[in-house]
């Protein structure tokens, strides 16, 4: 197959974000926990991240991305066949933070679900979705990745509370219009083996909420920072490489990499060994920190709104998380 001849998927109609407006400043962390503004930002990148107000509920910014996405699709809430939020920060265990935002936003009886895998959850989402449109299942998909990470960390715990933000982004899918525009294709993977590398240990089957877990913080989330980081760099570099090996296109035909945002380290070392132009990879980490599944899709909304994504280029994504699930997607805008 010569590189760009490939048959494409479902085309990216319409993308969406939202970030609640209160700012959190690595200042106003440094009066939280024992760190500093110098660490956080050589160590990781961030300078601020956003916080979801009290009252504001995941749902709540998993609506407002999409319907941004739906209205920049010129598309009505009633077009939706299916929604899917990608999400480890979910309104309550049940139900589905997507039923609450099929709700918000009026779409009709739809499939409506979450997707757990933490910040590949919008990757996973869209390879759901093409997989549903390719086969005629379904004709439009909200895709959405969202978390309130803030009210899961835990603000004592400096290796982890200054690394996440919340946010939430989405993209609306549908069927290709017989160009070259859409996803080219995805890869998603897991290894269980690293499951508690990046946890949050309490709420489930295995450790029921108690005082006595609540007093120990078993219920906030607990990372081993350097396997996941050792993990992040070797998996996205061959999920990056692989989805594009597998289109049998050449690194120098994509146009905009758009990475998870967890550590612009973690970002470094993955573009490097991929050899791509620093020019070329989008990055807004050092504004919002990590928000997880929300990130990809708020990066590439971001990056469409300020003209730099444009129809017809080629935009690469991949994410890392909790899991360790993994995954790339290569899409032509
Ligand atoms: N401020 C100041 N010092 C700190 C802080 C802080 N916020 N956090 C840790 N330190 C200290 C440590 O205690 C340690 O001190 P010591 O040497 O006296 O023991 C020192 O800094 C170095 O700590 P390391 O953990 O070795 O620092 P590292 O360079 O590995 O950076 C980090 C830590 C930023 C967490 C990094 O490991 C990382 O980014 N990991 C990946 C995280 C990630 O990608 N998560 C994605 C998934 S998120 C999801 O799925 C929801």
């Amino acid at each position: 197959m010569s590189p760009g001849s490939f048959k494409t998927g479902a085309r990216i109609l319409g993308t969406g974000h939202f970030l609640p407006p209160l700012v959190r400043t690595n200042e106003d962390l440094e009066k939280m926990v024992e760190t500093s503004d110098a660490w956080i930002r050589e160590r990781t990148g961030i300078r601020e991240r956003h916080i979801a107000p009290d009252g504001m509920v995941t749902s709540d910014m998993a609506a407002a991305a999409g319907k941004n996405a739906l209205d920049a699709a010129g598309l009505a809430a009633k077009d939706v066949d299916m929604i899917i939020v990608g999400t480890v920060t979910p309104d309550m265990p049940m139900p589905a933070t997507a039923t609450f935002v099929q709700q918000k936003i009026g779409a009709p009886d739809c499939p409506a679900f979450d997707l757990s895998a933490a910040c590949a959850g919008f990757i996973y989402g869209i390879s759901i979705a093409d997989k549903f449109i390719r086969s005629g299942a379904a004709k439009h998909v909200l895709v959405i990745g969202v978390e309130l990470l803030s009210r899961v960390v835990d603000w004592t715990d400096r290796t982890t509370c200054v690394l996440f933000g919340d946010g939430a982004g989405a993209m609306v899918l549908g069927p290709g219009d017989g160009s070259d525009r859409g996803i080219i294709g995805t890869q998603i993977f897991t290894d269980g083996s690293l499951a508690r590398s990046l946890m949050i240990p309490a709420g489930g089957s295995e450790l029921p909420v108690t005082h006595a877990v609540l007093e120990g913080r078993q219920n906030k989330v607990k990372m081993k920072g350097q396997d996941i980081f050792k993990a992040a760099v070797r998996n996205l570099y061959s999920a990056s490489q692989g989805v594009v090996d597998a289109a049998g296109m050449k690194n120098d035909q994509v146009d905009w990499v758009c990475p998870h945002q967890a550590n612009l380290r973690i970002i470094d070392q993955v573009v490097q060994r991929a050899n791509y132009e620093r020019s070329r990879v989008l990055s807004n980490i050092e504004r919002v920190g990590n928000t997880s599944s929300a990130s990809i899709p708020i990066l590439v909304d971001e990056n469409v709104r300020n003209g730099k994504i444009k129809p017809g280029h080629v935009v690469l994504m991949c994410a890392l998380g909790a899991g360790v699930s993994w995954g790339s997607a290569l899409v032509r805008m």
